[in-house]
């Protein structure tokens, strides 16, 4: 098979078969293609597209790339939950150990922040001695003795996904319905659960800019998921403004902390009870999301969902009480953002928002950048709300001169506002089962 005839016939419109698929994504892990023409065709998928057959091909031959953990060694229903990325999104931090919490075992893989879009594995390590690179055994233990573990991607897991992701972040191809349908299904699938609760993001801050786009989106992962035979839901949310307040590492993972003890921020705790009815009806706990939201309710209220918190971290040698020390946020410099007029805010460009926190020093602007967890912001300010002149919008962390300058410049922009009082879309948009 020559790679330039399948180049071609993707360029011309044409339909991949699974063979060719196949092909495409065995030799390319095997470095027998280069990446210039991985490139091109991944273009060419950008502008013509995957069928759906098409779609379903590249996620399995990506599964198939590596390793698809067993988790069977695991008592009861794992059901695992992914997002499709967002700006100040730190739902896995409080869902993970409030379902937990009430006996759903959680046994889950994270990734690093990618572009604008925060990560939860680089969250999770701005908490003094967390390890997430645990390995297969520890993992699968500390789930049956505490209910709950939380590892990196090892490289061993659908590797095909890594390389080609790392190649779509640097060639504009990231943004397409079916290579992040696939890139996603492929992880979740090779990750080994029984059920799957997706986060659909959609908006400003998110790869789906509207609603049209991330239904069609969900649509095609829940497809996935099914003709995987795994149970698949996915729940349409917003992100045309940063979930919670915080978007920064250690100052997401204190505003989680915050929710787990029962502070949370409306719009946090809204998504992560919605997502974690799902993950108990799934997991055979709950009949009703009613009967799901209220337990997780009172998970949180009587502070079992901040214990479990608690042993998590221990068990993965952090240290829970670093979180609340005033070390944990310790940057030379601190300042605002002043509004210089006077309304109510009316957009907020969630992509600059993630991407002040990134100049700030809190994401990579390149693969090998190493991060500074205590960095970023915290919105005093969000849609809707009024604004004075004079006022703080946003209260930004640095420890360098520089970026904070750059950091500023970039959330400045990032906000309109209007004279007349602005009403914000619903969070939850819509659900896909
Ligand atoms: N998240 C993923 O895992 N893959 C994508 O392509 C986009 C978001």
């Amino acid at each position: 098979m020559l790679m330039v005839d399948l180049i071609k016939a993707k360029r011309d419109g044409g339909v991949l078969n699974k063979e060719e698929i196949t092909f495409i994504v065995s030799e390319y892990i095997k470095g027998k293609i280069p990446d210039y023409q991985v490139s091109a065709l991944l273009m060419a998928i950008y502008f013509k597209g995957l069928n759906k057959e098409e779609t379903l091909d590249l996620t399995l031959a990506m599964k198939d790339s590596g390793d698809v953990l067993d988790l069977s060694g695991i008592k009861g229903v794992k059901v695992d939950k992914h997002s499709t990325g967002g700006v100040g999104d730190k739902t896995t931090l409080v869902l993970a150990p409030m379902v937990a919490s009430i006996g759903v075992p959680v046994a889950k893989m994270s990734g690093r922040g990618l572009g604008h879009t925060g990560g939860t594995i680089d969250k999770l390590e701005s908490i003094r001695g967390f390890r997430t690179d645990l390995g297969e055994r520890e993992f699968i233990a500390n789930v049956n003795n505490i209910g709950i573990a939380l590892m990196g991607q090892t490289k061993d897991l659908a590797p095909a996904d890594k390389k080609l992701y790392a190649l779509r972040d640097v060639t504009a191809t990231v943004d397409n319905m079916s290579l992040i349908a696939s890139s996603v299904m492929s992880k979740k699938l090779a990750a080994g659960s029984d059920g799957i609760v997706l986060d659909v993001t959609c908006g400003s801050g998110a790869f789906m800019k509207n609603y049209e786009d991330a239904k069609a989106l969900a649509e095609e992962m829940v497809s996935i998921g099914k003709m995987s035979k795994k149970k698949t839901i996915a729940v349409i949310s917003d992100m045309n403004e940063p979930l919670g307040r915080a978007v920064g590492n250690a100052l997401e993972v204190r505003e989680a902390v915050n929710a787990l003890k029962g502070q949370g921020e409306e719009d946090l705790l809204t998504l992560c009870y919605e997502l974690g009815s799902y993950m108990v009806m799934m997991a055979g706990i709950c009949e009703t999301k009613e009967e799901g939201k209220e337990r997780l309710k009172e998970a949180i209220g009587d502070g079992r969902a901040y214990d479990k918190f608690e042993e998590f971290v221990k068990a993965q040698g952090g240290d829970a009480d670093f979180i609340d020390s005033e070390d944990f946020i310790k940057t030379s410099i601190k300042g605002d953002l002043i509004a210089e007029e006077e309304g109510y805010i009316s957009s907020i460009n969630c992509e600059d928002v993630g991407n002040a926190s990134l100049l700030l020093g809190g994401g990579r602007r390149s693969k090998e950048d190493s991060i500074d967890p205590s960095v970023g912001l915290v919105l005093n300010k969000k849609l809707g709300d009024p604004v004075k002149k004079g006022e703080s919008i946003a209260t930004l962390y640095a420890n360098d001169s520089c970026k904070y300058n750059e950091g500023l410049e970039r959330l400045k922009g990032a906000f309109k506002y209007s004279e007349r009082p602005f009403v914000k879309e619903k969070l939850i948009k819509g659900i896909v089962e």
